[in-house]
C-alpha cells in the first residue's frame, strides 16, 4: 500500500526533510511515511526494445544453466575417474571433479543471475510503503495478499514473457538431475551376496591361528575355535572382503547336553560350527562360558547359547547365530557340508 493509499486522518503530522515534507511515525500514528525521493523509470519501462534485450539476456542465463547441467551429466558419464589434468594456478586435479564442480557452479549461477537480472530490469520497481499489522490475518488481509500475488504475476510479466518463463522452467527442471545423476556413485545394489559366503560342500575348516586344516580331535571340549574356510589366505584381497561373511566359531558339546534336534544333526559328534558374526550389527564375538555354553557379544552384550541352536537369551540381537552343516571328510578332517541356509550377521535383511 502506497502512503496515498492510507487515509489522511491515519498518517502522522509532518516534518520537513532533505525530500522535502514528511510524516513522521508517533504514538497515534505508527506507520511513517519514509519519504521516497520521486521514482524514476528505468530504460526497460519505456523503451520496449531495450525491454527485449533483457528479456534475452535473461532467456541466454537460464539456456546457459541447461547447457551446464547437461554437460554436468555428460562430463559424469563420459570422463574415467581416475583421469587428472592440469589446472591453472591449482595444478593437477581430478578431471571429473574439476568438470563436475565447473558445470554445477555454472548451472547454479546462471539461474540466480538470470532471476536477479529479471527482476532488476523487467519486474515492477514501484516504491511502495506497507502498513505493519499484527501477525493473525483476517479474510480481508488474505483477499488482499491474494490480489497482491496475482498483481505481482502480472507485474513479473511471466504471463506475457513466454520465453523467459519456459527457459526458467527448463533450467529449474533439469538442475536436480545433477543430484540424482550422483546416485550412481553408492554402488551397485549387493545382491544376493549378501546371502552367500564361501562355504559349500567339501571346504575344509581351517584353524585361523595355526591355519592348518581341522581335525574332530583338534576341538576339546570347553575350548572355543575360531576357523574359515580352506584356500583364503591372509594377504588376499577376497580374504578382507569374504572372512567377515565366513568365520566361524567351533565348540565341543556333550552330545547329550545339546537341546536342539537340529543342531545335533547338523554336527559332528558334538561338535557344532556358528558364525562368529553377532546378528545384532556384527560385530566379531569372542567371549565362550563353556559351564553354560553361552557366547557373549562384547558390543552390546547379546548373549547367544549354543547348546539350544544358538537361540538369543540375553540383549538386542533378533536372531539366532546361523549354523554350518558340518561332517567329517574321507580323510578325517573336518568339512562344510553346504554353505549357511540364512544370511550372516546383523538381521536387517530379513531372512526368508
Ligand atoms: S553387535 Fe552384538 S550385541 Fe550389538
Amino acid at each position: 500500500m502506497s502512503s496515498q493509499d492510507i487515509p489522511e486522518e491515519n498518517l502522522p503530522a509532518e516534518q520537513g526533510t532533505a525530500h522535502g515534507a514528511v510524516k513522521v511515525a508517533d504514538e497515534a500514528h505508527p506507520f511513517a511515511d519514509p519519504g521516497l525521493p520521486p521514482h524514476e523509470h528505468r530504460i526497460q519501462d519505456i523503451d520496449e526494445r531495450a525491454a527485449k534485450r533483457s528479456e534475452r539476456v535473461v532467456a541466454f542465463l537460464f539456456t546457459l544453466s541447461m547447457l551446464a547441467t547437461a554437460g554436468f551429466i555428460a562430463s559424469f558419464v563420459s570422463i574415467p575417474h581416475d583421469r587428472s589434468i592440469y589446472v591453472f594456478p591449482i595444478g593437477h586435479v581430478n578431471a571429473m571433479n574439476f568438470a563436475l564442480g565447473l558445470t554445477l557452479g555454472v548451472a547454479l549461477f546462471t539461474i540466480g543471475a538470470g532471476a536477479v537480472h529479471w527482476a532488476r530490469t523487467l519486474m515492477s520497481d514501484e516504491e511502495v510503503a506497507d502498513e505493519r499489522h499484527p501477525i493473525e490475518a483476517d479474510p480481508e488481509t488474505r483477499a488482499k495478499v491474494h490480489a497482491d500475488f496475482k498483481q505481482g504475476a502480472k507485474e513479473s510479466v511471466i504471463g506475457r514473457r513466454k520465453l523467459i518463463r519456459n527457459t526458467m522452467l527448463g533450467a529449474l527442471t533439469l538442475v536436480p538431475l545433477s543430484g540424482v545423476v550422483l546416485l550412481r556413485d553408492l554402488g551397485p545394489l549387493p545382491g544376493t551376496k549378501l546371502r552367500h559366503t564361501l562355504w559349500s560342500k567339501g571346504k575344509l575348516l581351517v584353524n585361523m591361528n595355526t591355519n592348518e586344516p581341522l581335525r574332530p580331535s583338534d576341538v576339546a571340549v570347553g575350548s572355543l575355535t575360531f576357523a574359515k574356510p580352506e584356500g583364503l589366505e591372509e594377504h588376499d584381497e577376497e580374504f578382507q572382503n569374504e572372512i567377515a561373511k565366513a568365520a566361524l566359531m567351533i565348540v565341543r558339546i556333550q552330545p547329550e547336553n545339546i537341546k536342539d534336534k537340529r543342531e545335533l544333526e547338523w554336527s559332528h559328534e558334538g561338535i557344532v560350527a556358528y558364525s562368529k558374526i553377532c546378528t545384532h550389527v556384527g560385530c566379531p564375538i569372542s567371549l565362550y562360558e563353556q559351564q553354560t555354553h553361552h557366547v557373549l557379544c562384547p558390543c552390546h552384550q547379546s548373549t547367544f547359547d549354543l547348546s539350544d541352536g544358538a537361540r538369543v537369551i540375553f540383549g538386542p540381537a533378533g536372531h539366532a547365530l546361523p549354523q554350518l552343516r558340518i561332517g567329517v571328510n574321507d580323510e578325517g578332517y573336518l568339512e562344510a557340508l553346504s554353505d549357511f541356509e540364512e544370511p550372516v550377521g546383523p538381521a536387517f535383511w530379513e531372512r526368508g
